[in-house]
C-alpha cells in the first residue's frame, strides 16, 4: 500500500462520517441511523459504490431535509469522501464501509427511502455476472431494505450494463417508471441536480451518452 493510501485510511478512522469495522459503532445502527447516526427523522438515500462520494455529499447539500449514506468497501475512497463531508460542514451525510453482498446486515426491513447506483463496474464478463451490483442476489436485498414504493436510480455509462439492469430489475418487481440512454438530454435532466461523479466526469469528458432509469420498489406491505 502506497503512503498516501495509508495516511487515507488513517484519516478514515479519526473521522467521525466514516464507519468501518474498526468502529464500535460499526453494525449497531441496524435500524437506528435515523435516530443513533443523524440524531433526526429524515428520510434515508442510499448512494451503492459512491466511490468518493461526490454525488452523496453534493446531494446531502442540496437536501439538508435527507440523510444520505454513501456505501462502499475502498477505504482510501471513502476517507477522502468523509473528509470533504466534515470540510463542507455536511451533518446529513454518513459514509459506511462494507461489501455490499451484507447490506441487509447493516439496514432494517424498509429503513431505506431511496437508492442512488452510480456509475458500477459493469462487470461484463460471463463469469463476473454475480459481481454485478443489479445481480438479482443484490435487488433482492436491496428491495428488502428500500420501503415499499421506494425509488431506485441508476446511471451507468455501460449500455450492455443498462440493459442488462433493466431485465434483473423488471425480473424482481421494480417498475421502470423513467428511461433513458441520453440522460443530459432527456427530461430528467434536471433530476441530476448538475452534480457529476468523479467517473461520470471521465465518461462525459470522453463524449459517452449517459444511461439513467428510476424504478419503483413494488412489495407487499
Ligand atoms: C466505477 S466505481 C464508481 C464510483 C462512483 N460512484 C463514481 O461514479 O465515481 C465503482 C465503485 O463501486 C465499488 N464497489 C464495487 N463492487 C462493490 C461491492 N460488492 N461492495 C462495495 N463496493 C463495491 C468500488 O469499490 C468502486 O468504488
Amino acid at each position: 500500500m502506497g503512503r498516501n493510501k495509508n495516511i487515507k485510511y488513517a484519516r478514515a478512522e479519526v473521522l467521525s462520517n466514516v464507519i468501518q469495522n474498526t468502529k464500535p459503532e460499526f453494525g449497531q445502527q441496524k435500524g437506528h441511523w435515523k435516530s443513533n447516526q443523524f440524531l433526526n427523522n429524515h428520510p434515508i438515500v442510499l448512494e451503492l459504490g459512491c466511490g468518493r462520494g461526490e454525488y452523496s455529499n453534493g446531494l446531502a447539500k442540496l437536501f439538508p431535509e435527507k440523510n444520505f449514506i454513501g456505501i462502499d468497501i475502498k477505504g482510501d475512497r471513502l476517507a477522502a469522501a468523509g473528509l470533504q463531508a466534515q470540510k463542507d460542514q455536511l451533518n446529513n451525510v454518513a459514509f459506511l464501509r462494507i461489501m455490499m453482498q451484507f447490506i441487509d446486515d447493516f439496514f432494517e426491513e424498509n429503513e431505506v427511502d431511496e437508492i442512488w447506483i452510480t456509475f458500477p463496474d459493469p462487470r461484463l464478463k460471463d463469469r463476473d455476472e454475480k459481481k454485478r451490483l443489479t445481480h438479482l442476489n443484490f435487488l433482492n436485498k436491496y428491495k428488502r431494505v428500500l420501503k415499499p414504493d421506494g425509488i431506485l436510480h441508476l446511471k451507468t455509462d455501460s449500455l450492455p450494463f443498462f440493459d442488462y439492469s433493466i431485465d434483473t430489475l423488471n425480473l424482481n418487481q421494480f417498475d421502470i417508471i423513467a428511461q433513458t440512454n441520453d440522460l443530459y438530454e432527456s427530461p430528467w435532466n434536471k433530476d441530476h441536480f448538475g452534480i457529476k461523479t468523479r467517473f461520470e466526469q471521465i465518461f462525459y469528458d470522453k463524449g459517452f451518452p449517459i444511461n439513467y432509469l428510476r424504478a419503483i420498489n413494488k412489495k407487499e406491505v
